[in-house]
Protein backbone atom coordinates (compact mmCIF):
# COMPACT_ATOMS: atom_id res chain seq x y z
CA UNK A 1 0.00 0.00 0.00
CA UNK A 2 2.82 2.36 -0.58
CA UNK A 3 4.72 4.03 -3.20
CA UNK A 4 7.23 2.68 -5.53
CA UNK A 5 10.88 3.59 -5.47
CA UNK A 6 11.61 6.66 -8.70
CA UNK A 7 14.39 4.84 -11.01
CA UNK A 8 13.33 1.18 -10.23
CA UNK A 9 12.10 -1.35 -12.91
CA UNK A 10 9.46 -4.15 -11.49
CA UNK A 11 11.74 -7.33 -11.39
CA UNK A 12 10.82 -9.87 -14.25
CA UNK A 13 12.85 -13.17 -13.32
CA UNK A 14 11.83 -15.72 -10.78
CA UNK A 15 13.59 -14.71 -7.47
CA UNK A 16 13.04 -18.52 -5.93
CA UNK A 17 14.34 -21.70 -7.45
CA UNK A 18 11.39 -24.06 -9.12
CA UNK A 19 10.22 -25.62 -5.69
CA UNK A 20 10.05 -29.61 -5.87
CA UNK A 21 7.08 -30.82 -4.77
CA UNK A 22 7.25 -30.05 -0.51
CA UNK A 23 6.07 -31.82 2.41
CA UNK A 24 2.78 -33.34 2.36
CA UNK A 25 0.14 -32.08 0.07
CA UNK A 26 -3.28 -32.65 1.42
CA UNK A 27 -3.58 -34.43 -2.19
CA UNK A 28 -1.16 -35.81 -4.35
CA UNK A 29 0.14 -33.88 -7.69
CA UNK A 30 -1.16 -36.73 -9.80
CA UNK A 31 -4.95 -36.35 -8.29
CA UNK A 32 -4.48 -32.33 -9.08
CA UNK A 33 -6.26 -31.57 -11.66
CA UNK A 34 -7.16 -27.80 -11.71
CA UNK A 35 -9.52 -25.73 -13.54
CA UNK A 36 -7.72 -23.81 -16.49
CA UNK A 37 -7.04 -20.52 -14.96
CA UNK A 38 -4.74 -22.34 -12.62
CA UNK A 39 -2.06 -21.95 -15.66
CA UNK A 40 -2.40 -18.30 -15.39
CA UNK A 41 -0.27 -16.38 -14.08
CA UNK A 42 -1.91 -15.01 -10.34
CA UNK A 43 -3.32 -12.73 -9.49
CA UNK A 44 -6.68 -13.97 -11.33
CA UNK A 45 -9.65 -11.62 -12.08
CA UNK A 46 -12.34 -11.23 -9.49
CA UNK A 47 -15.68 -10.22 -9.89
CA UNK A 48 -17.50 -7.10 -8.77
CA UNK A 49 -18.30 -8.74 -5.34
CA UNK A 50 -16.75 -12.15 -5.39
CA UNK A 51 -12.97 -13.31 -5.33
CA UNK A 52 -12.02 -15.94 -8.33
CA UNK A 53 -13.89 -19.35 -8.16
CA UNK A 54 -10.52 -20.47 -8.53
CA UNK A 55 -10.15 -20.12 -4.90
CA UNK A 56 -12.92 -22.00 -3.36
CA UNK A 57 -11.65 -24.64 -5.65
CA UNK A 58 -7.95 -24.87 -4.09
CA UNK A 59 -9.53 -24.46 -0.49
CA UNK A 60 -11.17 -27.57 -1.24
CA UNK A 61 -8.16 -29.63 -2.57
CA UNK A 62 -4.95 -27.95 -2.32
CA UNK A 63 -5.03 -25.10 0.36
CA UNK A 64 -1.79 -24.31 0.55
CA UNK A 65 -0.39 -24.38 -2.98
CA UNK A 66 2.57 -22.95 -5.51
CA UNK A 67 1.73 -20.27 -8.27
CA UNK A 68 3.22 -18.16 -10.68
CA UNK A 69 2.75 -14.59 -10.03
CA UNK A 70 2.97 -12.06 -13.08
CA UNK A 71 6.32 -11.03 -12.94
CA UNK A 72 7.44 -14.62 -12.89
CA UNK A 73 8.14 -15.13 -9.32
CA UNK A 74 6.51 -18.32 -7.67
CA UNK A 75 4.98 -17.89 -4.35
CA UNK A 76 2.52 -20.26 -1.93
CA UNK A 77 -0.69 -19.33 -2.11
CA UNK A 78 -2.75 -19.98 1.39
CA UNK A 79 -6.34 -20.04 1.12
CA UNK A 80 -7.97 -21.36 3.86
CA UNK A 81 -9.33 -19.33 7.11
CA UNK A 82 -7.07 -21.05 9.60
CA UNK A 83 -3.86 -21.36 7.96
CA UNK A 84 -3.99 -17.93 6.92
CA UNK A 85 -4.42 -16.93 10.52
CA UNK A 86 -1.57 -19.38 11.58
CA UNK A 87 0.57 -17.40 8.50
CA UNK A 88 -0.08 -13.99 9.98
CA UNK A 89 -0.21 -14.31 13.52
CA UNK A 90 3.75 -16.56 13.06
CA UNK A 91 6.92 -14.68 13.69
CA UNK A 92 9.12 -16.71 11.10
CA UNK A 93 6.97 -15.13 8.90
CA UNK A 94 8.30 -11.71 7.45
CA UNK A 95 6.82 -8.28 6.05
CA UNK A 96 10.30 -7.22 4.54
CA UNK A 97 10.03 -6.61 0.98
CA UNK A 98 13.97 -6.49 0.49
CA UNK A 99 13.81 -10.04 1.09
CA UNK A 100 14.40 -11.98 -2.22
CA UNK A 101 11.43 -13.88 -2.05
CA UNK A 102 9.15 -11.34 -1.00
CA UNK A 103 5.90 -11.30 -3.69
CA UNK A 104 6.61 -8.35 -5.82
CA UNK A 105 3.89 -8.50 -8.28
CA UNK A 106 2.55 -5.01 -9.14
CA UNK A 107 5.07 -3.77 -6.55
CA UNK A 108 8.67 -3.43 -7.02
CA UNK A 109 11.63 -2.99 -4.12
CA UNK A 110 11.55 0.81 -2.78
CA UNK A 111 15.44 2.20 -2.26
CA UNK A 112 15.95 0.93 0.99
CA UNK A 113 15.49 5.12 2.29
CA UNK A 114 11.95 4.78 0.76
CA UNK A 115 10.72 1.88 2.62
CA UNK A 116 7.19 2.23 5.06
CA UNK A 117 7.17 0.47 7.78
CA UNK A 118 4.50 -1.92 6.46
CA UNK A 119 7.35 -3.39 4.91
CA UNK A 120 9.43 -3.66 8.14
CA UNK A 121 9.69 -6.47 10.77
CA UNK A 122 10.38 -6.35 14.64
CA UNK A 123 11.49 -4.39 15.90
CA UNK A 124 11.88 -1.37 13.84
CA UNK A 125 8.23 -1.80 12.98
CA UNK A 126 7.27 -1.58 16.14
CA UNK A 127 9.16 1.81 17.14
CA UNK A 128 6.34 3.07 14.68
CA UNK A 129 3.41 1.72 15.52
CA UNK A 130 4.08 2.69 19.42
CA UNK A 131 4.57 6.27 17.52
CA UNK A 132 1.44 6.29 15.89
CA UNK A 133 -1.43 4.31 17.93
CA UNK A 134 -2.72 6.18 20.35
CA UNK A 135 -4.26 8.79 17.68
CA UNK A 136 -6.30 5.70 16.66
CA UNK A 137 -7.23 5.03 20.58
CA UNK A 138 -10.90 4.64 20.74
CA UNK A 139 -11.65 7.83 22.77
CA UNK A 140 -9.54 10.05 20.37
CA UNK A 141 -10.99 8.65 17.35
CA UNK A 142 -14.94 9.34 18.72
CA UNK A 143 -13.25 12.94 19.12
CA UNK A 144 -14.23 12.94 15.47
CA UNK A 145 -17.70 11.94 16.04
CA UNK A 146 -19.54 15.49 15.63
CA UNK A 147 -17.08 16.87 13.22
CA UNK A 148 -17.60 13.73 11.37
CA UNK A 149 -21.38 13.91 11.07
CA UNK A 150 -20.91 17.39 9.96
CA UNK A 151 -18.95 16.42 6.99
CA UNK A 152 -21.39 13.75 5.97
CA UNK A 153 -24.30 15.80 5.98
CA UNK A 154 -22.45 18.69 4.40
CA UNK A 155 -22.27 16.09 1.11
CA UNK A 156 -25.58 14.61 1.29
CA UNK A 157 -27.24 18.20 0.78
CA UNK A 158 -25.28 19.32 -1.82
CA UNK A 159 -25.39 15.74 -3.14
CA UNK A 160 -29.08 16.29 -2.96
CA UNK A 161 -29.32 19.73 -4.12
CA UNK A 162 -27.50 19.17 -7.00
CA UNK A 163 -28.74 16.99 -10.28
CA UNK A 164 -29.93 13.15 -10.60
CA UNK A 165 -28.44 10.94 -10.67
CA UNK A 166 -25.83 11.38 -8.89
CA UNK A 167 -21.92 9.80 -8.25
CA UNK A 168 -21.99 8.22 -4.97
CA UNK A 169 -17.95 8.31 -5.42
CA UNK A 170 -17.30 11.53 -6.08
CA UNK A 171 -20.29 13.03 -3.89
CA UNK A 172 -19.36 11.04 -0.76
CA UNK A 173 -16.98 7.79 -0.77
CA UNK A 174 -13.84 9.75 -1.46
CA UNK A 175 -14.17 13.12 0.19
CA UNK A 176 -15.62 11.79 3.54
CA UNK A 177 -12.25 9.79 4.09
CA UNK A 178 -10.05 12.23 2.32
CA UNK A 179 -11.02 14.82 4.99
CA UNK A 180 -10.71 12.75 7.45
CA UNK A 181 -7.41 11.81 6.36
CA UNK A 182 -6.61 15.52 6.02
CA UNK A 183 -8.01 15.97 9.78
CA UNK A 184 -5.51 13.04 11.18
CA UNK A 185 -2.73 13.36 8.95
CA UNK A 186 -2.62 17.06 8.91
CA UNK A 187 -2.11 17.47 5.37
CA UNK A 188 -4.07 20.54 3.69
CA UNK A 189 -7.98 19.78 2.69
CA UNK A 190 -8.04 21.46 -0.25
CA UNK A 191 -5.14 19.53 -1.85
CA UNK A 192 -7.60 16.52 -1.46
CA UNK A 193 -7.84 15.86 -5.19
CA UNK A 194 -4.34 15.44 -5.80
CA UNK A 195 -3.64 13.28 -3.55
CA UNK A 196 -6.80 11.12 -4.30
CA UNK A 197 -5.64 10.98 -8.08
CA UNK A 198 -2.30 9.54 -7.13
CA UNK A 199 -3.63 7.28 -4.91
CA UNK A 200 -5.80 6.05 -7.46
CA UNK A 201 -2.87 5.58 -9.38
CA UNK A 202 -0.58 4.21 -7.40
CA UNK A 203 -3.21 1.45 -6.70
CA UNK A 204 -3.41 1.04 -10.06
CA UNK A 205 -0.31 0.08 -10.94
CA UNK A 206 -0.44 -3.60 -11.16
CA UNK A 207 -3.73 -3.54 -13.90
CA UNK A 208 -1.60 -5.64 -16.73
CA UNK A 209 -4.61 -4.40 -18.84
CA UNK A 210 -3.42 -1.24 -18.87
CA UNK A 211 -0.35 -0.19 -21.09
CA UNK A 212 0.23 2.88 -18.94
CA UNK A 213 -0.38 2.04 -15.23
CA UNK A 214 2.92 1.20 -14.11
CA UNK A 215 4.19 4.88 -15.63
CA UNK A 216 1.58 6.43 -14.41
CA UNK A 217 1.96 4.95 -10.71
CA UNK A 218 5.62 6.49 -10.89
CA UNK A 219 4.99 9.29 -11.55
CA UNK A 220 1.82 9.37 -8.86
CA UNK A 221 4.94 8.34 -6.16
CA UNK A 222 7.28 10.67 -7.01
CA UNK A 223 4.66 13.72 -6.82
CA UNK A 224 3.48 12.66 -3.63
CA UNK A 225 6.85 12.02 -2.41
CA UNK A 226 7.55 15.70 -3.55
CA UNK A 227 4.63 17.06 -2.16
CA UNK A 228 4.98 15.37 1.43
CA UNK A 229 8.72 16.74 1.51
CA UNK A 230 7.67 19.78 1.13
CA UNK A 231 4.59 19.88 3.80
CA UNK A 232 7.48 18.60 6.36
CA UNK A 233 10.15 21.21 5.63
CA UNK A 234 7.43 23.94 6.53
CA UNK A 235 6.76 21.47 9.93
CA UNK A 236 10.39 21.15 10.27
CA UNK A 237 10.82 25.30 10.12
CA UNK A 238 8.22 25.61 13.00
CA UNK A 239 9.19 26.15 16.33
CA UNK A 240 5.91 23.53 17.21
CA UNK A 241 5.98 21.05 14.28
CA UNK A 242 1.87 20.32 15.84
CA UNK A 243 0.14 17.68 17.23
CA UNK A 244 -1.05 15.71 14.20
CA UNK A 245 0.33 12.65 12.87
CA UNK A 246 2.78 14.43 10.48
CA UNK A 247 3.72 16.65 13.93
CA UNK A 248 4.69 13.69 15.85
CA UNK A 249 6.40 12.36 13.17
CA UNK A 250 8.42 15.45 12.78
CA UNK A 251 9.09 15.48 16.39
CA UNK A 252 9.90 12.26 16.39
CA UNK A 253 12.51 12.84 13.55
CA UNK A 254 13.66 15.77 15.69
CA UNK A 255 14.41 13.73 18.87
CA UNK A 256 16.03 11.02 16.85
CA UNK A 257 13.76 8.30 16.84
CA UNK A 258 13.10 8.02 13.34
CA UNK A 259 14.86 9.61 10.19
CA UNK A 260 13.63 11.84 8.18
CA UNK A 261 12.90 9.20 5.38
CA UNK A 262 10.77 7.82 7.61
CA UNK A 263 8.63 10.68 8.26
CA UNK A 264 7.76 11.05 4.56
CA UNK A 265 7.74 7.37 4.18
CA UNK A 266 4.84 6.48 6.64
CA UNK A 267 3.04 9.84 5.64
CA UNK A 268 2.92 8.32 2.22
CA UNK A 269 1.86 5.00 3.86
CA UNK A 270 -0.78 6.95 5.97
CA UNK A 271 -2.04 8.67 2.32
CA UNK A 272 -2.34 5.59 0.07
CA UNK A 273 -3.68 3.45 2.79
CA UNK A 274 -6.19 5.61 4.58
CA UNK A 275 -8.77 6.91 2.46
CA UNK A 276 -9.27 4.65 -0.90
CA UNK A 277 -9.84 1.53 1.12
CA UNK A 278 -12.22 3.64 3.43
CA UNK A 279 -13.85 4.74 0.28
CA UNK A 280 -13.54 2.02 -1.56
CA UNK A 281 -15.72 0.46 1.52
CA UNK A 282 -18.20 2.92 1.67
CA UNK A 283 -18.79 2.65 -2.54
CA UNK A 284 -18.87 -1.16 -2.65
CA UNK A 285 -20.67 -1.64 0.45
CA UNK A 286 -23.38 0.87 -0.31
CA UNK A 287 -23.45 -1.31 -3.97
CA UNK A 288 -24.06 -4.28 -1.68
CA UNK A 289 -26.73 -2.86 0.53
CA UNK A 290 -28.52 -1.02 -2.48
CA UNK A 291 -28.88 -4.65 -4.01
CA UNK A 292 -30.23 -6.42 -0.41
CA UNK A 293 -32.99 -3.97 -0.07
CA UNK A 294 -34.30 -6.42 2.38
CA UNK A 295 -31.44 -5.44 4.65
CA UNK A 296 -31.44 -2.00 4.04
CA UNK A 297 -35.43 -2.68 5.20
CA UNK A 298 -34.06 -4.08 8.52
CA UNK A 299 -31.37 -1.76 9.06
CA UNK A 300 -33.66 1.46 8.90
CA UNK A 301 -35.86 -0.35 11.17
CA UNK A 302 -33.52 -1.23 13.58
CA UNK A 303 -30.14 0.85 13.38
CA UNK A 304 -28.55 -1.10 15.92
CA UNK A 305 -27.63 -3.71 13.11
CA UNK A 306 -25.42 -1.30 11.97
CA UNK A 307 -22.12 -2.91 13.78
CA UNK A 308 -22.44 -5.81 12.56
CA UNK A 309 -23.66 -5.46 8.86
CA UNK A 310 -20.48 -3.18 8.20
CA UNK A 311 -18.22 -6.52 9.78
CA UNK A 312 -20.25 -8.43 7.55
CA UNK A 313 -19.49 -5.82 4.58
CA UNK A 314 -16.11 -5.69 5.66
CA UNK A 315 -15.78 -9.29 5.43
CA UNK A 316 -17.42 -10.22 1.81
CA UNK A 317 -16.09 -7.21 0.09
CA UNK A 318 -12.18 -7.77 1.60
CA UNK A 319 -11.33 -4.90 -0.57
CA UNK A 320 -7.66 -4.51 0.25
CA UNK A 321 -6.72 -8.07 -0.64
CA UNK A 322 -3.67 -8.38 -2.66
CA UNK A 323 -1.62 -6.32 -0.44
CA UNK A 324 -1.32 -8.58 2.24
CA UNK A 325 2.05 -10.82 1.44
CA UNK A 326 4.98 -12.46 2.97
CA UNK A 327 7.84 -14.42 2.85
CA UNK A 328 9.32 -17.23 5.01
CA UNK A 329 12.59 -16.88 6.87
CA UNK A 330 12.59 -20.41 8.24
CA UNK A 331 11.41 -23.87 6.97
CA UNK A 332 7.95 -23.74 8.74
CA UNK A 333 4.77 -26.15 7.63
CA UNK A 334 1.18 -24.52 6.99
CA UNK A 335 -1.38 -26.76 6.81
CA UNK A 336 0.71 -29.73 6.04
CA UNK A 337 2.90 -27.90 3.42
CA UNK A 338 6.12 -27.61 3.81
CA UNK A 339 7.01 -24.08 3.21
CA UNK A 340 10.97 -22.95 2.64
CA UNK A 341 13.38 -20.60 4.39
CA UNK A 342 12.61 -17.55 1.30
CA UNK A 343 9.69 -18.56 -0.18
CA UNK A 344 7.05 -15.94 -0.72
CA UNK A 345 3.87 -16.40 0.99
CA UNK A 346 0.46 -15.00 -0.24
CA UNK A 347 -2.35 -14.97 2.76
CA UNK A 348 -5.26 -14.79 0.67
CA UNK A 349 -7.66 -12.60 3.50
CA UNK A 350 -10.41 -12.45 0.57
CA UNK A 351 -10.47 -16.71 0.35
CA UNK A 352 -10.12 -16.99 4.27
CA UNK A 353 -12.86 -14.48 4.70
CA UNK A 354 -15.35 -16.48 2.10
CA UNK A 355 -14.08 -20.11 3.91
CA UNK A 356 -17.28 -22.41 4.37
CA UNK A 357 -15.39 -24.09 7.45
CA UNK A 358 -15.57 -20.79 9.17
CA UNK A 359 -18.40 -19.32 7.75
CA UNK A 360 -21.00 -21.49 7.12
CA UNK A 361 -22.56 -20.86 3.35
CA UNK A 362 -19.62 -18.16 3.19
CA UNK A 363 -20.70 -16.42 -0.25
CA UNK A 364 -23.99 -15.12 1.08
CA UNK A 365 -23.99 -11.67 2.34
CA UNK A 366 -25.87 -11.88 5.78
CA UNK A 367 -25.96 -8.87 7.81
CA UNK A 368 -27.07 -11.14 11.08
CA UNK A 369 -24.00 -13.55 10.91
CA UNK A 370 -21.04 -13.27 13.56
CA UNK A 371 -18.65 -12.09 10.81
CA UNK A 372 -16.07 -10.09 13.56
CA UNK A 373 -13.01 -11.92 13.32
CA UNK A 374 -13.01 -11.50 9.24
CA UNK A 375 -9.26 -10.34 7.83
CA UNK A 376 -10.91 -8.01 6.05
CA UNK A 377 -8.19 -5.33 8.61
CA UNK A 378 -5.59 -8.47 7.99
CA UNK A 379 -4.07 -10.02 11.36
CA UNK A 380 -1.26 -9.87 13.59
CA UNK A 381 1.23 -6.95 13.93
CA UNK A 382 0.51 -5.45 10.74
CA UNK A 383 -3.09 -5.62 11.43
CA UNK A 384 -4.27 -1.78 10.42
CA UNK A 385 -3.98 0.68 12.47
CA UNK A 386 -6.78 2.79 11.23
CA UNK A 387 -9.28 0.41 11.74
CA UNK A 388 -11.06 2.13 14.53
CA UNK A 389 -10.98 5.36 12.54
CA UNK A 390 -12.36 3.49 9.21
CA UNK A 391 -15.23 1.57 11.32
CA UNK A 392 -16.48 5.27 12.78
CA UNK A 393 -16.58 6.56 9.17
CA UNK A 394 -18.49 3.74 7.70
CA UNK A 395 -20.87 3.34 10.98
CA UNK A 396 -21.87 7.65 10.23
CA UNK A 397 -21.78 7.21 6.37
CA UNK A 398 -24.69 4.63 6.55
CA UNK A 399 -25.94 5.41 9.04
CA UNK A 400 -27.08 9.11 8.05
CA UNK A 401 -27.80 7.92 4.53
CA UNK A 402 -30.21 5.30 5.36
CA UNK A 403 -31.82 8.21 7.54
CA UNK A 404 -31.66 10.94 5.12
CA UNK A 405 -32.83 9.55 2.16
CA UNK A 406 -34.86 6.75 2.36
CA UNK A 407 -35.59 6.55 -1.34
CA UNK A 408 -31.80 6.14 -2.31
CA UNK A 409 -31.57 3.62 -5.24
CA UNK A 410 -29.22 3.00 -7.93
CA UNK A 411 -29.50 5.03 -11.00
CA UNK A 412 -27.96 1.98 -13.89
CA UNK A 413 -28.63 -1.69 -13.32
CA UNK A 414 -25.79 -3.06 -10.92
CA UNK A 415 -24.31 -5.45 -13.13
CA UNK A 416 -23.33 -1.57 -15.26
CA UNK A 417 -21.23 -0.29 -12.44
CA UNK A 418 -17.75 -0.09 -13.36
CA UNK A 419 -15.27 -2.32 -10.89
CA UNK A 420 -11.73 -1.91 -10.87
CA UNK A 421 -11.04 -5.72 -11.04
CA UNK A 422 -7.08 -5.25 -10.73
CA UNK A 423 -6.51 -2.48 -8.60
CA UNK A 424 -4.77 -3.52 -5.56
CA UNK A 425 -7.56 -2.18 -3.71
CA UNK A 426 -10.58 -3.38 -5.10
CA UNK A 427 -14.13 -1.25 -5.70
CA UNK A 428 -16.22 0.86 -8.05
CA UNK A 429 -14.91 3.45 -9.90
CA UNK A 430 -18.37 5.20 -10.32
CA UNK A 431 -21.87 4.85 -8.39
CA UNK A 432 -24.45 6.66 -9.95
CA UNK A 433 -27.41 6.86 -7.72
CA UNK A 434 -31.11 8.59 -7.60
CA UNK A 435 -33.69 9.00 -4.76
C1 LIG B 1 -12.05 0.06 5.39
C2 LIG B 1 -10.87 0.64 5.38
C3 LIG B 1 -9.54 -0.08 5.52
C4 LIG B 1 -9.17 -1.36 5.18
C5 LIG B 1 -10.06 -2.44 4.55
C6 LIG B 1 -7.77 -1.52 5.53
C7 LIG B 1 -7.05 -2.70 5.37
C8 LIG B 1 -5.76 -2.89 5.81
C9 LIG B 1 -5.06 -4.15 5.79
C10 LIG B 1 -5.60 -5.47 5.23
C11 LIG B 1 -3.81 -3.96 6.35
C12 LIG B 1 -2.76 -5.04 6.64
C13 LIG B 1 -1.62 -5.11 5.66
C14 LIG B 1 -0.67 -6.25 5.95
O1 LIG B 1 -0.88 -7.08 6.84
O2 LIG B 1 0.34 -6.37 5.24
C15 LIG B 1 -3.74 -2.56 6.70
C16 LIG B 1 -2.62 -1.95 7.26
C17 LIG B 1 -2.54 -0.59 7.48
N1 LIG B 1 -3.55 0.33 7.40
FE1 LIG B 1 -5.46 -0.02 6.86
N2 LIG B 1 -7.31 -0.34 6.05
C18 LIG B 1 -8.36 0.56 6.08
C19 LIG B 1 -8.31 1.86 6.57
C20 LIG B 1 -7.21 2.50 7.06
C21 LIG B 1 -7.16 3.85 7.59
C22 LIG B 1 -8.38 4.77 7.72
C23 LIG B 1 -5.86 4.11 7.93
C24 LIG B 1 -5.22 5.35 8.50
C25 LIG B 1 -5.79 6.50 8.62
C26 LIG B 1 -5.09 2.90 7.62
C27 LIG B 1 -3.73 2.77 7.81
C28 LIG B 1 -3.04 1.57 7.72
C29 LIG B 1 -1.62 1.45 8.02
C30 LIG B 1 -0.68 2.57 8.42
C31 LIG B 1 -1.31 0.09 7.86
C32 LIG B 1 0.06 -0.56 8.08
C33 LIG B 1 0.08 -1.16 9.48
C34 LIG B 1 1.38 -1.88 9.81
O3 LIG B 1 2.12 -2.29 8.92
O4 LIG B 1 1.64 -2.05 11.01
N3 LIG B 1 -5.94 1.96 7.11
N4 LIG B 1 -4.93 -1.93 6.39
Amino acid sequence: MTDTAPGTMPGTAPDTAPGPALGTAPESAAAFDPPELFAEPFPWPRTAFDPPELYAWLRERRPVTKVTTRNGQEAWLVTRYDDVRAVLGDRRISSDIRRPGYPKFGVFPPREEDRPFIWMDPPEHAVFRRLLVKNFLARRVEAYRDRLQALVDGAIDRMTAGERPADLVRALALPVPSTVLAWVLGVREEDQGFFNTATEHLMNRADFTDPHALERAMKAGMELRAYLDQLITEREAAPDPGDDILGQLVAAAREGTIGRNDVVNSGMLMIIAGHETTASMIATGTLVLLRNPGHVAELRADPGLLPGAIEELLRYLTVVHLVVLRVATEDIEIGGQLIRAGEGVIPLNFSANRDDAHYPDADRFDIHRPAKDHFAFGHGIHQCVGQSLARLELRVVWETLLRRIPTLGLAIPAEDVPVKLFSQISGVSVLPVTW
